[in-house]
């Protein structure tokens, strides 16, 4: 009676080293018949030698994983197959195929071997099916690994793409509106230095009257103070664009209370809204930690108080801002600002984040508010921004980050 060998090894693995061995270049060929007939893809396609030699290279991973237990050469193997298709077209498949074909050309052999027992083929199977599963889990893997890699990279480059854009966009936008109050300027102070001119001249051949030089002091007046308000709002301008640019990444996270810091920026911004009439309300349901860029909290509760102020309530209403800081439903951290004013028509909606989009230019507005907001928002606190309104509804506009805010803006 025939003892029952105490691991699979001591009876199977003996059988096909030796197997392997003596038949090798027999799997081999069976191997590329059978991948080629059952692939419509790169590897059918190939010429016969090429796929050959890919054949004879996956025996001997297939050989030295399941007969000497060395991962090492199939690691080495899907690293180097996966890595030639950088372009993302390599498919799991062809790696798939790569095994089931050695695998085929393997029981081909054995099925002609009489002396292999039943349990001996069962036990064949296993091992060879053991090696599939776990070479398939690996494969998927370092597989998903390299797609998840080729994502981050895509999306990190169209990041950039936009942000260029964005840039581009922003710097005509910049130069578009200089360009009006610094027009203005030029041709006020031309205007004044032609008037010298004439004054000059009836000066010197003494024709001055007195209604000469009082027409002319108006004018100058007028010229003086158009050039001074035109140059003074090309400088806020100048200096709204330095925002946009600078303040986004010249400052460090810290770690600090939310509710109370936001509580603190309300107050000091006392004097914006003491006087109006309007109600002023800050509500925290709980403390809220958090470890972010305080200086991005205060511009973004800063221009939202702000815009409600400026724009909720038309002339003589008196209406009510709220301003609410809270856990959201994500554990995230969330900061609202609601009021009860005009609200903002949907086709406005769309585009009160554009960078110069107003309804209030020559009265002092840029436009840039909801834009800092919307980059700091996104680009430096990782989070989103949600603007609910409608007209005659009060506006709601919901910030809502990590507690933890992203290391380092994305490049
Ligand atoms: N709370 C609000 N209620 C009604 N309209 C609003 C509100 N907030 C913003 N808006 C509208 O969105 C537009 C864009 O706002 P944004 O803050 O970007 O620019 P701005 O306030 O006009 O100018 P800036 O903030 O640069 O001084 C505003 O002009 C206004 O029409
Ligand atoms: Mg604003």
């Amino acid at each position: 009676m025939r003892r029952r060998p105490a691991t699979r090894e001591l009876s199977v693995q003996p059988l096909l080293a030796a197997m392997l061995a003596e038949h090798r270049d027999e799997i081999i060929e069976v191997g590329v018949d059978w991948v080629r007939e059952h692939s419509d893809d790169l590897r059918g396609r190939r010429p016969r030698s090429e796929t050959l030699a890919l054949v004879q290279r996956e025996f001997e991973v297939y050989r030295a994983l399941i007969l000497h237990g060395d991962p090492a050469p199939r690691a080495a193997f899907i690293e180097h197959v996966t890595s030639l298709r950088a372009a993302m077209t390599f498919n799991i498949s062809t790696l798939v195929r790569g095994f089931l074909c050695f695998r085929h050309g393997v029981m081909h052999v054995v099925e002609r071997h009489e002396t292999v027992t039943l349990r001996q083929r069962l036990e064949l199977l296993e091992l060879l099916d053991d090696a599939y599963l776990e070479t398939i889990l690996l494969m998927t893997d370092v597989y998903t690994d390299k797609l998840k890699g080729a994502l981050r990279t895509a999306q990190r480059e169209l990041l950039h793409k936009e942000k260029m854009a964005a840039l581009g966009g922003l710097v005509a936008g910049v130069a578009h509106e200089i360009n009006t109050p610094v027009g203005v300027a030029i041709t006020a102070s031309s205007l004044l230095a032609d008037r010298v001119d004439a004054l000059r001249a009836k000066f010197d051949d003494r024709s001055l009257r007195r209604r000469d030089m009082r027409s002319f002091l108006d004018d100058a007046r007028e010229a003086s103070a158009l050039t001074a308000a035109n140059l003074r709002r090309a400088g806020e301008l100048i200096a709204s664009f330095k925002k946009v640019a600078v303040d986004q990444s010249s400052e460090e996270r810290r770690s600090f209370e939310l509710a109370a810091y936001v509580r603190e920026v309300l107050t000091s911004l006392g004097p914006l809204y003491k006087r109006t009439g309007h109600q002023v309300r800050f509500e925290a349901p709980g403390e809220l930690r958090v470890h972010t860029h305080a200086g991005a909290i205060s511009q973004i509760v800063t221009n939202l108080v702000s815009n409600a102020l400026t724009h909720a309530f038309p002339e003589g209403q008196v209406g009510e801002i709220v301003l609410r800081v809270e856990q959201g439903p994500d554990g995230g951290a969330r900061v609202e600002a609601r009021d009860n004013g005009r609200g903002i028509s949907p086709e406005l909606q769309a585009r009160v984040f554009e960078p110069f989009f107003t309804t209030n230019r020559g009265r002092g507005g840029s436009g840039l508010g909801l834009h800092i907001i919307h980059n700091l928002v996104t680009e430096l606190l990782g989070g989103e921004i949600q603007l609910r309104s409608r007209p005659g509804e009060g506006t709601t506009v919901t910030v809502s980050f990590p507690t933890s805010a992203p290391e380092g803006a994305p490049a």
